[in-house]
Parts: C-alpha cells; structure tokens; sequence
C-alpha cells in the first residue's frame, strides 16, 4: 500500500482546526477516516455533534469515507468507543492522530487544580487512552501509525502554559517509549508540533502572523507520518506556515570527575559540563 490510499484512520479532536485539515487531507488521499470530535467550546467546556458531522459531510461531499464518533479521548471507554467506531464501519485500524486538545491557560501562581487536571486529561489521558485502545490492534496485523499533536509550549515552555506544556511534552516521553515497544511490530510512533491560525492561537498571535498559518500546511506532514513508507519513529517536528524541522536533545561532552566531586570542583567545571560545542544526540544509557 503506498501513501494512505485504503488505510482507515482515527482523527481525534478533527471536528475544527487541525484535525479537520489532516481529515480532509487523509480522505482524499483515499483513506478511511474516523472523525472524532467531543464539539466543546476551546476550554473544554460543552459538547456536541455538529462539528464531526459537518467535516464527516464535507469530506462525502468530496466523495471520501468518513464517520463521526462524538466521544471524549479522556476515558478508557471513550477511546474504546472511538476505535470500535474504526473496527465496525471500515473493518480495520491503521493509524491514530491524538489530536484533541483544550487551554485553560493560567500563570503558574494563580494555576486552579481544575485547570491543571482539565488539560492534562485531554491531551495526556487522552492520547494514551485513544493510543492504549489501538495498540493491541497495531500489534496483531504488525503495522500501526500514531501521530501525537506536541507542542513548542512543551518543548521549549510558554507563559501562562504549564499545564499545556507539561502534557505536551509528556506526549513526547510516550512517543519515545512506544517508539521502542512498537518497533518490532511496524507500529511508528511520532510527534508533531504545529504552528497553525485555528480558534486556539486566534488570541495570541498578530493576524499577519496568522495569515500564514494555515492548518493546510501541516496536514502532509502529519499524513506523511502514517504511511507505510515512512518508517521514522521517536522523531518529533516542528511545522507551519510552509516549514518543517525536526528537534531533537542533544547531549553535551560534559566532564567526568574521578570520584565524587566537590561543590566547589562541580562550580569550577561548570562551564565545561554546560557547554554544547561538541554536543550528540542524547540516549538512554540504560535502555
Ligand atoms: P482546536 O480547538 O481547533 O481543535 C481541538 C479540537 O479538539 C476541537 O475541535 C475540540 O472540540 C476537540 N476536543 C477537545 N476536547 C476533546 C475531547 N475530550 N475529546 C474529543 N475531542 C476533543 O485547536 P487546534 O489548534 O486545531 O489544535 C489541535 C491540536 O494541535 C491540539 O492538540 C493543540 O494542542 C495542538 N497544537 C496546536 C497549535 C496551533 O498552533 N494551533 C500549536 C501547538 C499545538
């Protein structure tokens, strides 16, 4: 199978924004897509069915396949929903976008428990629950695709953003640990940070800014991660307005003390240790 022609894939969270753009790409590249969308407000609040239906419809306008699933990501029995939606009216699972998201965004110093919990059960529960559902599936036929939506909030931080950014970057920990789970099983597992004008940056970025970012420049990055070509795994990018990069941690030389340094021989190689001249690809040295 080349590209994404005859592959059925979950979009969560693709009712707007985003996950609409990836939808639409997926389904005219001839894949089976599930449009899940919960069809709240952007904090998380409500909940409805009209947005999946309206892209699931754009996309039969099109002549593409698609059903809507109107579940929530953050429950065991909300992504079982989701992927049985997958199983029963395609037959199969191929790829999963985890997608969905909310802001509550709040300094750290005003951060209410409820905005902290909210945020980290849509994004984090959320793609692992939705990830958790598809993986017994991925294993059995020896191929799955999972794309988890990161963010530059995470992976470099962002005021008002710790609840966000710490689920985000979270995501990439899981994205390492099933790149390693799943290798043996053609199940790739990857992340991507997007830059993009939907309702969740429409507040926070210059309009000229946003006029370049349209969701449509990411979706063939995202799309490109679920194909069968593409055997990347334990990558994450950065993509919008027509860019696309990779990040990566980088480890420095640093130094090795002989024995159990002093706080004054830790102070006086401090330089030598934070230093990235010379710097490599970080790794697990137990793994
Ligand atoms: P958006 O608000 O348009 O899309 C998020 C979608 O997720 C909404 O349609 C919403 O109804 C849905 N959703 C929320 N909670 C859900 C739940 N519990 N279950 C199922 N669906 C749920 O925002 P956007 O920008 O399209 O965001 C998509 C993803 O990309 C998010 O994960 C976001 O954090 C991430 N992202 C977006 C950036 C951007 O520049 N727009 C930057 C970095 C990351």
């Amino acid at each position: 199978m080349s590209g994404v022609q005859g592959r059925v894939v979950v979009v969560t969270g693709a009712g707007g924004g985003l996950g609409r753009a990836y939808a639409l790409l997926l389904a005219r590249s001839g894949a089976s897509v599930v449009v899940n969308d919960l069809g709240g407000a952007r904090d998380g609040s409500g909940a409805g069915h009209s947005m999946a239906d309206a892209v699931v419809a754009e996309i039969r306008a099109l002549g593409g396949n698609a059903v809507a699933n109107y579940d929530s990501v953050t429950t065991a029995r909300g992504a079982a929903a989701i992927v049985g939606t997958a199983i029963e009216e395609f037959g199969a699972l191929h790829g999963v976008v985890n997608n969905a998201g909310i802001l509550r965004d709040a300094a750290f110093h005003k951060m209410a428990d409820e905005q902290w919990d909210a945020v980290l059960e849509v994004h984090l529960a959320g793609g692992y629950h939705v990830t958790r559902e598809a993986w017994p599936h991925f294993r059995e036929q020896g191929f799955g695709r999972v794309v988890m939506a990161t963010s530059t909030s995470g992976l470099y931080g962002n005021f008002g953003q710790s609840n966000y950014g710490t689920a985000k970057n979270a995501l990439v920990g899981l994205v390492n640990t099933l790149a390693l789970e799943g290798a043996k099983y053609n199940i790739r597992v990857n992340a991507v940070a997007p830059m993009a004008a939907t309702r969740m940056t429409e507040d926070v970025a210059p309009a000229e800014l946003l006029e370049k970012l349209a969701p449509e420049h990411i979706a063939p990055v995202v799309g490109h991660l679920l194909t069968e070509e593409c055997e990347d795994s334990g990558t994450v990018l950065v993509a919008g307005g027509g860019q696309v990069h990779r990040v990566q941690l980088f480890q420095s030389k640093g130094v090795t003390f002989d024995d159990v340094p002093t706080l004054q021989q830790v102070a006086d190689r401090w330089k030598d240790i934070t230093s990235m001249d010379g710097a490599v690809p970080g790794t697990n040295p137990v793994g």
